[in-house]
């Protein structure tokens, strides 16, 4: 737990350091059983275009994810000119590969490149990011598919805090394709019951939505925006921000927060995600469960 949180009441936080590692162990259960019978390791394929700080960090979070459980993994470092013929070129070799079962582009990718191409070059079945058009259709129509892995890791986190959603009251606040419209989509199915507002830059009264909710998932990359006056009583707070902030006390200059005032909200909220600490860290163990299903071939037989 980040020190940030000492001296809190530990039964409000939703721990999702805590909890990815229960789900990475379980994982890694499963990789020990199939290396030792003899078969190969289920394989990850990264890219990574140009020179994005904060990609680089994700990318390397994520091979070293893949390092402790025991999969296979590659990672392509592409330069920030790379012509997007190339970039499709690489990713068909690894939509090949029999070594690999997933293929991850970080995003964003430079501006001379269309993301949705190249999104659209990778082969669905080994699409562990979710993206695809094939995966995202087949979510929208509540068939098994790739679920994009921090909607994935904040259903997980709901499930494993037993937290209901069935006739309750959900706002997400953001309408992108990565967190806000597929987890809005998952919640309205017959497995959670949620009914689900979402909320973005344009809407008039924002307020009116949050402190109608019992759940509020933030996914819009605005650093302390839900204050504890757009909160009922007892909500629940799913925070996916990840800003970063000047902060002249830290070494590094800046610190890491979220979308929600954490202090502000803590008293009223029920339940509440810190960043570090919360989503952030179930992103990645999903990512690891969606490589290990592809290899299992759990989604497409
Ligand atoms: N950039 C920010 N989040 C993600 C993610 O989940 N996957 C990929 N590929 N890029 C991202």
């Amino acid at each position: 737990m980040n020190s940030a949180l000492n001296n809190l009441p530990e039964n409000k936080i939703i721990n999702g350091k805590e909890i990815s590692a229960i789900v990475k162990s379980e994982i890694k259960t499963e990789v020990d059983k199939i290396i030792n019978s003899g078969r190969r390791k289920p394989g990850l394929a990264f890219i990574l275009v140009g020179e994005d700080p904060a990609s680089k960090v994700y990318v390397k979070s994520k091979g070293k994810a893949c390092e402790d459980i025991g999969f296979y993994s590659v990672t392509e470092r592409l330069p920030e000119s790379v012509t997007e013929e190339s970039l499709i070129n690489l990713i068909s070799n690894f939509n090949t590969d029999d070594k690999i079962d997933g293929i991850l582009v970080q995003l964003p990718l430079p501006k001379h490149i269309n993301e949705q191409r190249v999104i659209e070059s990778i082969n669905y079945k080994k699409d562990v990011d979710g993206f695809h058009p094939e995966n995202t259709g087949r979510l929208v129509s509540g068939i098994k598919s790739f679920i994009p892995c921090t909607p994935f890791g904040i259903i997980e986190l709901l499930q494993r805090y037993k937290i209901q959603t069935n006739g309750k009251n959900v706002t997400v606040l953001g309408r992108s394709n990565i967190v806000g419209k597929p987890i809005a989509n998952l919640l309205i199915q017959k497995e959670f019951n949620a009914t689900v507002t979402i909320c973005h830059s344009k809407t008039s009264n924002l307020k009116h939505f949050t402190l109608n909710s019992d759940i509020i998932i933030a996914a819009i990359g605005s650093p302390d925006f839900l204050k504890a006056d757009m909160i009922k009583d007892g909500a629940v707070l799913i925070d996916v921000g990840i800003n970063r902030v000047e902060d002249s006390e830290s070494e590094k200059g800046y610190k890491i927060t979220g979308d929600i005032d954490f202090k502000n909200c803590f008293e009223k909220c029920s339940l509440i995600t810190p960043v570090p600490g919360g989503v952030g860290p179930m992103t990645i163990a999903m990512l690891m469960k969606n490589t290990l299903d592809s290899y299992k071939k759990i989604i497409y037989p």
